[in-house]
């Protein structure tokens, strides 16, 4: 029996503008990425012949176990790709936070990608892990990447960004989730009367990143999914308040949220932001973290 164990990153997005509802339910993106240093972990172990795909996850509650978690599809995706049987246990170790805005699901799948390819021998190589990464979601491909990047398209077509330094930053997940289709729903008829041309990328955002100026990089962040996210949950308005009165550089929510992120000047300044975040009693759990990060890769075999 032979097991492969994997970690995944979780990713903020600093700059997201959402461009108008297309033909295919997808939203164009101009968006930017950084991966963060909270893993979830895949471990997959070989099982016996016939014994198909079994799921196990540790560290959250309610996560499908079954073919629709994206961790699944991501083994029978490998297998059907190596044509070989997909008899594998995998055991998920949860720490990014569930349906938070943070791409966790997607980052099981990445994890999931690159353990099955290592536990298979398949050497299928980077470029067509990342292929079936966007058949399996939008966020799949950034999670294999890692780094800072660019993402277009639905968020899969990528450019990696060069950066200057490491951020530190502040998450506070708040005590549910939020789902990702509703967030993009609820922007569409926020935006009823006034569909927005296109999506555009900030040079803002661009030019404090290769500078490594967190204080320029604080002003810039953007997320045209911040105004739908707190419409469905009013209470996320008073914890990035609460971030903001703690003296974050930049505050927001990440992605299609409810998780949080401050952006602090260095590891006191951040300690200093998640110790009157967690005083506050608007957030379940506060953690903090740097990006950017390695993307899915193998820590044992
Ligand atoms: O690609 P993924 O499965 O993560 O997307 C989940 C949902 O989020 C999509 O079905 C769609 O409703 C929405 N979405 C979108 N535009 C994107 C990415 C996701 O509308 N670029």
């Amino acid at each position: 029996m032979s097991t492969v164990t994997a970690q995944a990153p979780a990713k903020v997005n600093l700059w997201l503008s959402v461009g108008p509802l297309g033909a295919d339910g997808f939203h164009p993106l101009a968006t930017v990425f950084q991966s963060l240093t909270l893993y979830d972990l895949v471990r997959a172990t070989s099982t016996s012949l016939g014994s198909g795909i079994t799921l196990t996850v540790e560290g959250a509650d309610g996560v499908p176990v079954d073919r629709t978690n994206l961790a699944w599809s991501a083994a029978a995706l490998v297998a059907d790709e190596l044509r070989i049987a997909a008899d594998v246990s995998l055991h998920v170790v949860k720490r990014i936070p569930v349906a938070g805005g943070m791409a966790g699901g997607s980052a099981d799948a990445a994890a999931t990608l690159v353990a099955c390819d290592a536990l298979w021998k398949g050497q299928l190589g980077r470029a067509r892990l990342m292929e079936l990464a966007a058949t399996l979601g939008s966020d799949v491909p950034f999670m294999l990447h890692g780094g800072t990047a660019i993402g277009t398209g639905r968020g899969d077509r990528l450019t990696p960004v060069l950066t200057a330094g490491e951020f530190h930053w502040v998450l506070a997940a708040a005590d549910r989730g939020l789902s990702t289709p509703a967030v993009y729903g609820q922007l569409d008829r926020l935006r009823a009367d006034h569909p927005p041309v296109s999506e555009f990328l900030s040079d803002d955002v661009m030019t404090a990143l290769r500078a490594g100026d967190a204080l320029a990089l604080g002003r810039a962040l953007g997320n045209d999914l911040q105004e739908p996210a707190l419409s469905l949950m009013p209470s996320l308005g008073q914890l990035v308040a609460a971030g903001v009165d703690a003296g974050a550089l930049g505050a927001m929510v990440s992605g299609s949220g409810p998780t949080c992120v401050f952006l602090a000047r260095d590891r006191d300044h951040a300690l200093d932001i998640a110790a009157r975040l967690s005083g506050s009693g608007l957030c379940r759990t506060v953690a903090c973290v740097t990006g950017p990060t390695a993307g899915a890769h193998v820590i044992d075999v």
